[in-house]
């Protein structure tokens, strides 16, 4: 497959429609702009005929004009005392078209006799039978096209002709023509001047694409360095419409990768979690066992630290369990408030023990779809979470509220915040900066947050310590 480059394969593209779709067009407005002409140009010249047939002194056509003293003389100098006496009349008419003439036959005489806008003496000379066509053989006003015409030497024109009645007798033609030659000559030119005007607009058009495209081209190659060095981020773009869309795909990358995390992890937890669960519940039936029997009394204290390490085992092991990606959830219409408010007793005993205080602000928030038992174990690991970054004491205040569709979880509280360096990193199982701590308390909640369709936002709050945001589609 022949591989090219985006910007080159747009241009071509880009160059071969406009190009086809400014000829389909021009083309087809030309042709339109050609018959609208001709429509126009037949209604006016029936308007000018008649204009012409009042305006004119056409009363010297008359035979009884004619006859007075002049039927002796030869047609060409009847022709010529004719026009004597219609020509300044024509002189005076204003045609606002070059490409139009207009004139007066006479029937008797067989021959024009006057001739407009200017003077043509060439034409009053040629002797009609036939030369004009049927142009001046007409009963009834006429429109018609005639090629290679002698009125125009030669051109196609569009005519029209309109009798002059004197008693009953048509006594020659009015007549205008338009040249459609030169009409067409002069559409050309303008066509040929739209055609070159558009292909200058469209190379620049395309030079500025072009100029886009690279521009996007580098932008984004320099964004997708910064994700695979893991600044996604902190990536500020040169052009700024751009950062938003940047800063959406860096935190959806993010969010893909800690999946992914999740993910493997998970699966492995599914597949061992349950195999070292059990030869631990056994040596813990033992210990209890054995440790309650009299001979080793002296050591009962070394047997329940065993059984409550074997504990702690336990516990981190259901914790890794829940990480499972198709650990079985049980998902019911639920009261976020109620959950809270059942935990609590649970959570006010351990923030006693540590000197701290519990607020609750719980607003009015519709129901969710939630799995009970997971949300309790997220509050225990958040608010456990807070505790401990809280060693002097300090308040801890969970509030609910909803806003729009969507209904938001946050705990605050008053520890020293998240370190830069730590706040990336958050979620990956076993990640902990504790002595004692697992690393598991915040992956299992991102797990849990995933599996309700919902978001976490982690940040520190200006005035100190760090606050969780759990947001809830409705
Ligand atoms: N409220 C908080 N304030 C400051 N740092 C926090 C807070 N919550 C979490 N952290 C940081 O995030 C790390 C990971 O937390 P996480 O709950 O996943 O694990 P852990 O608390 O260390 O261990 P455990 O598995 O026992 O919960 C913590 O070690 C701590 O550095
Ligand atoms: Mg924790």
């Amino acid at each position: 497959m022949k591989i090219s480059n985006l910007t080159t394969r747009l241009n071509i593209k880009a160059v071969g429609i406009v190009l086809v779709f400014m000829l389909f067009f021009s083309i087809y407005h030309q042709w339109a702009a050609y018959e609208e002409k001709m429509a126009n140009s037949a209604q006016f010249m029936e308007k000018y005929t008649a204009y012409l047939a009042r305006t004119l002194p056409i009363q010297f056509l008359s035979e009884a004009a004619e006859y007075q003293g002049i039927a002796e003389q030869s047609p060409e100098e009847q022709v010529l005392l004719l026009n004597s006496k219609l020509q300044p009349a024509m002189n005076n008419v204003y045609i606002p078209s070059s490409a139009a003439k207009f004139g007066i036959y006479s029937t008797r005489l067989q021959r024009i006799v006057a001739i407009g806008p200017n003077s043509d003496k060439a034409l009053l000379a040629i002797d009609d039978s036939q030369k004009f066509g049927d142009l001046f053989h007409k009963d009834t006003a006429t429109l018609g096209r005639q090629d290679n015409s002698v009125l125009w030497y030669g051109a196609q024109i569009l005519y029209f002709v309109r009798p002059i009645q004197y008693r009953d007798e048509i006594i020659g033609y009015i007549f205008i023509c338009n040249n459609m030659d030169k009409i067409k000559a002069e559409m050309l030119g303008a066509y040929k001047k739209t055609l070159l005007g558009g292909s200058v607009a469209l190379i620049v058009v395309i030079m500025l694409f072009q100029e886009i495209f690279i521009r996007l081209k580098e932008e984004l190659t320099l964004f997708a360095d910064a994700i695979v060095e893991g600044r996604g981020k902190d990536f500020q773009s040169d052009i700024a419409e751009l950062n938003p869309l940047l800063q959406y795909i860096s935190e959806q990358t993010d969010r893909m990768a800690r999946l992914d995390r999740l993910n493997i992890i998970g699966e492995m937890a599914a597949s061992i979690g349950h195999e070292v669960r059990n030869p631990l519940t056994t040596v813990r039936g033992f210990l209890q066992y054995i440790g309650n029997k009299q001979n080793f009394e002296s050591y009962k204290s070394h047997f329940l630290l065993m059984i409550e390490e074997l504990d702690r085992a336990n516990a981190i092991i259901s914790d890794f369990l829940s990480l499972a990606k198709n650990r079985a959830m049980n998902f019911k219409e639920g009261h976020l408030n109620t959950i809270i408010r059942e935990v609590t007793p649970l959570l006010e005993a351990d923030t006693l023990r540590y000197n701290c205080q519990l607020e609750l602000d719980l607003q009015d928030i519709p129901l969710l779809r939630l799995d009970e038992n997971s949300l309790r174990q997220l509050i225990l690991n958040i608010v456990r979470n807070g505790i401990e970054a809280m060693p002097q004491g300090g308040k801890l205040k969970i509030s609910t509220s909803s806003f729009a569709s969507t209904v938001l979880l946050t705990f605050r509280d008053e520890g020293g915040g998240i370190p830069a360096e730590v706040i990336d990193k958050l979620g990956t199982p076993f990640f902990t900066t504790k002595d004692n701590g697992v690393g598991l308390g915040l992956a299992v909640c991102y797990r849990i947050v995933d599996r309700h369709n919902a978001n976490m936002t982690i940040e520190n709050l200006p005035e100190g310590g760090a606050k969780f945001t759990i947001t809830f589609k409705r």
